[in-house]
């Protein structure tokens, strides 16, 4: 297995830069790819802002964080990923679509090059089976805001050999991030124990038990936890959470992950929370 030198991100949105400034920083030289020249553009204005807090935070150097942009490169082509050692994609949520830039990948790449994808909910066996070479497919799987929180939850494929799974946690330990690997399976560990919290709180506000702010708050003074299961709905976006339900509810068949009504007519009338501005709280853009 080749040492892990040289990073390529494909998907430059919300994910890919936090994933490329993270691995910029840990000094990563880091080839940023997107379809969109405006995406593009866009993700360097986000880093560039996001190292600047950390630099006012004093968590990064000047130093360092200018230097932290200059080892990441950006390309509209999937052609320039040929010399990357480990290539992460970030891109849109749909099996097709990360299925077929897989395919792309085992022309352009070198066979023992390892192909990671953030996916939050897509079957890593059924990923891999895409490739030619399904033995070095994984999940690194990161959460938002990627250069602050800890975890990257590795995902093994039923084909995803032992030297790929070493290799990936040794480089998510090299960036400063905590690794822990799970087999593949609905919502992996973390959505799995996470999108029931948050559809059954959503059903105590639908069942009229109490009132949103309460619930959080039930939740905060009495399980110790830092944010209520609804305002994390709503940071998350209710969309996502309906969607991660219906993995589980669908893929282990089992009602028990139904998801609450109330979570579908939220989706329904719009109200995703954060992003839209009304979830359940409102919020208004600084
Ligand atoms: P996003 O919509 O912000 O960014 C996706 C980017 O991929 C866009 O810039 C788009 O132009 C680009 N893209 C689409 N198809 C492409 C292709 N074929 N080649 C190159 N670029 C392409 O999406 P986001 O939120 O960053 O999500 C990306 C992935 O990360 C998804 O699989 C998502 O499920 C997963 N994820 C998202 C989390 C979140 O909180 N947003 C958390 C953990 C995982």
């Amino acid at each position: 297995m080749t040492q892990i030198k040289q990073i390529g991100v494909i998907g430059a949105g919300t994910m890919g830069n936090g994933i490329a400034q993270t691995f910029a920083v840990a000094g990563y030289p880091v080839l940023l790819q997107d379809l969109s020249e405006a995406a593009l553009e866009r993700a360097r204005k986000t880093m560039e802002s996001s190292l600047g807090r950390q630099v006012k935070k004093g968590q990064l150097s000047e130093e360092a964080a200018r230097d932290a942009l200059a080892r990441i490169s950006a390309d509209t082509k999937l052609e320039t990923m040929a010399d990357r050692d480990l290539v992460i994609e970030a891109i849109v949520e749909r099996l097709d679509v990360k299925a077929g830039v897989l395919k792309q990948l085992d022309a352009i790449c070198r066979p023992d090059a390892i192909l990671a994808s953030n996916t939050s909910s897509i079957s890593l066996t059924q990923l891999a089976a895409a490739s030619a070479h399904p033995g070095r497919v994984i999940g690194m799987h990161f959460f938002n805001p990627v250069p602050v929180m800890q975890l990257v939850e590795i995902i093994r494929a039923l084909q995803t050999t032992d030297a790929v799974a070493e290799a990936v946690t040794e480089v998510t330990r090299a960036i400063g991030k905590t690794p822990r690997v799970s087999k593949d399976s609905y919502g992996f560990v973390v959505n799995r124990l996470l999108a029931p919290l948050i559809n059954e709180a959503i059903n105590c506000v639908y069942e009229g038990l109490a009132t949103p702010e309460d619930i959080d708050s039930m939740m905060k003074l009495g399980a110790n936890h830092p944010m209520g299961p609804l305002a994390l709905g709503d940071l998350i976006g209710l969309d996502v959470v309906l969607n991660i339900m219906e993995t589980l509810y669908e893929g282990f068949d089992d009602p028990k992950y139904r998801a609450s009504p109330l979570l579908k007519q939220m989706v329904h009338a719009g109200y995703l929370g954060r992003k839209t501005g009304r979830g359940f709280a409102e919020y208004h853009k600084a």
